[in-house]
């Protein structure tokens, strides 16, 4: 079956084909546009018009580049939520559209659990995985028990990558300042006290970025300030993702989200998985950020397990949580 995914929840709108292939997903296309704000963090409306902007281009151009016919499309899904009101309205009302127009099937799908899937579909040995899944406004880890992904771990606060680009823009890096700050922090050379904060399962930032800014106020160097977020953060991270896999018996990790193009988190979560003996995973970087390809993969596992949508039935969900996702496509 082929499935067309629309994503849309914050700063990316993205179009991808997939195919299902012996279970695994096969990729056809994946194509995105990333809104980037002039100056200050996101502006759903904005945004929502920049997704307005492409997103017929985005679905020209995934159908061109996946060499199929739009007749070969046999279901349209979109990222149902969570996310931003206005973006995620603008994808579903784009995924409506063509459902109708190509008279196909429409599911709206769960995007932190689409970044689950496809790691499971598109990597071998990938089978089940605790999920550390690290964006923008997104830190969570993940993990499937008793018929659901529940989440064992998250941020109370803001999330890890929203943390990096609020400093960065403190101190004047341009957004996404998650990059740049990876660059630095690898100049540094002193390790500054920061608040190492984990309440039971869950992290907090806030406080992190708050004396991080102090630091800079103070003078001390930059690379030796990004060094140490990255060290302290990215430590509470590893240590939850590592208690979720005591705690569920799971000899996988998989990462997922923007910031685990970051070497440092990919380092440590791997010298992790090592010592237990696990097995350590991570998606190619254009599966791994907000991208329509996990969108459609996800549709054609719902779809395959026997879930139908009505039209009246897409509705956006902004808190659309995670475990509120019944896996009828998992035993
Ligand atoms: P969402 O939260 O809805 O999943 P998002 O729009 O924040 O989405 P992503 O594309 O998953 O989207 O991630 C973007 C984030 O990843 C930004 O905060 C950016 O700074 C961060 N990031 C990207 N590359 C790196 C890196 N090398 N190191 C650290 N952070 C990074
Ligand atoms: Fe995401």
């Amino acid at each position: 079956m082929i499935c067309l995914g629309v994503e849309g929840t914050a700063h990316t709108i993205g179009v991808g084909i997939v195919k299902d292939s012996s279970d695994k997903c096969r990729v056809l296309s994946n194509v995105m546009k990333i809104y980037q704000p002039e100056h200050g963090g996101i502006h759903p409306r904005e945004a929502a018009n920049h997704h307005a902007l492409y997103v017929a281009d985005l679905i020209k151009e995934a159908i061109e580049k996946a060499g199929v016919n739009s007749s070969d499309i046999d279901l349209v899904s979109f990222s149902q939520g969570p996310g931003l009101g206005p973006c995620l309205r603008t994808a579903a009302t784009a995924a409506r559209a063509l459902a109708l127009t190509l008279n196909k099937p429409i599911l709206g799908v769960n995007h932190c659990v689409a970044h689950l899937e496809v790691g499971r579909g598109t990597i071998e040995d990938c089978n089940d995985p605790v999920l550390l899944y690290t964006s923008g406004a997104n830190t969570q880890v993940i993990a499937f028990a008793e018929g659901r992904y529940r989440v064992f771990g998250e941020t109370l606060d803001i999330g890890i990558g929203n943390c990096l680009d609020k400093f960065g823009r403190t101190v004047g890096i341009d957004f996404p300042c998650g990059p740049k700050i990876e660059k630095l922090a690898m100049k540094g050379e002193k390790y500054l006290a920061l608040p190492y904060t984990i309440k039971g399962m869950d992290v907090a930032f806030s406080g992190l970025l708050t004396m991080a800014e102090q630091y800079y106020r103070k003078g001390e160097k930059i690379e030796d300030i990004c060094f140490s977020m990255q060290e302290t953060a990215f430590a509470a991270l590893t240590e939850v993702t590592e208690r979720a896999m005591a705690h569920t018996e799971k000899n996988e990790v998989l990462l997922g989200g923007g910031v685990a193009a970051n070497k440092r988190l990919r380092n440590m979560v791997r010298i992790m998985a090592e010592e237990r003996d696990a097995s350590f995973f991570v998606p190619s970087k254009d599966l791994c950020i907000d991208n329509g390809a996990m969108i459609a993969w996800l549709g054609v596992l719902m779809y395959k397990s026997g879930i139908r949508m009505k039209i009246e039935e897409t509705f956006i969900d902004q808190r659309f949580r995670t475990d509120m996702v019944d896996v009828t496509w998992r035993e």
